[in-house]
């Protein structure tokens, strides 16, 4: 049986990377950075799941998903990081590991931006290196999950 895939989950507004807030999030479009993420995904030898929603619904029906299909999930949850009490608790619901990833650094923003009800339930948080924010979790993913996979671990 070949090993589960790593999903990504991306939320609301993601969809526009590239035209918005550019000085931001910088002027990688979400398909550059799923491409990205592909390459660096199988130079690990994993396989990957990428995903946009504008939706909280969709993404708690992602995360569950990802409970039995997913290895572990680098999770960027947008604007809801810091609003949604229903995404945390679907985190903290799926046994995988969950890492979550910001291109900017929310703590350097806004005080609004300074709670993350995502992070206390997270493995991880990888914030602040733009786009290379997420190869940075793909890289942090592929230890973990080569540790999880160590015989006797
Ligand atoms: C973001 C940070 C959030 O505060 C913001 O609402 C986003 C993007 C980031 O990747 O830097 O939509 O998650």
């Amino acid at each position: 049986m070949s090993p589960k895939p790593i999903h990504v989950l991306n939320g609301p507004n993601l969809n526009l990377l590239g035209v918005r807030e550019p000085e931001v999030y910088g002027r990688d479009t979400l398909a550059d950075i799923e491409a990205a993420c592909r390459a660096r995904a199988s130079a690990h030898g994993r396989d990957l799941v990428f995903r946009q929603s504008n939706h909280e619904g969709e993404l708690i029906d992602w995360l569950h998903e990802a409970r039995e299909n997913a290895a572990l999930v680098l999770f960027n949850p947008g604007a809801y990081t810091h609003t949604s009490v229903a995404l945390r608790d679907a985190v903290a619901a799926i046994a995988i590991p969950v890492i979550e990833i910001h291109l900017s650094n929310p703590a350097a923003r806004e005080a609004f931006r300074h709670v993350s009800h995502v992070a206390p339930v997270a493995k991880g948080v990888i914030a602040g290196f733009g786009a290379h924010s997420y190869i940075l979790a793909i890289d942090a993913a592929a230890v973990l999950l080569t540790a999880a996979e160590r015989p006797g671990s």
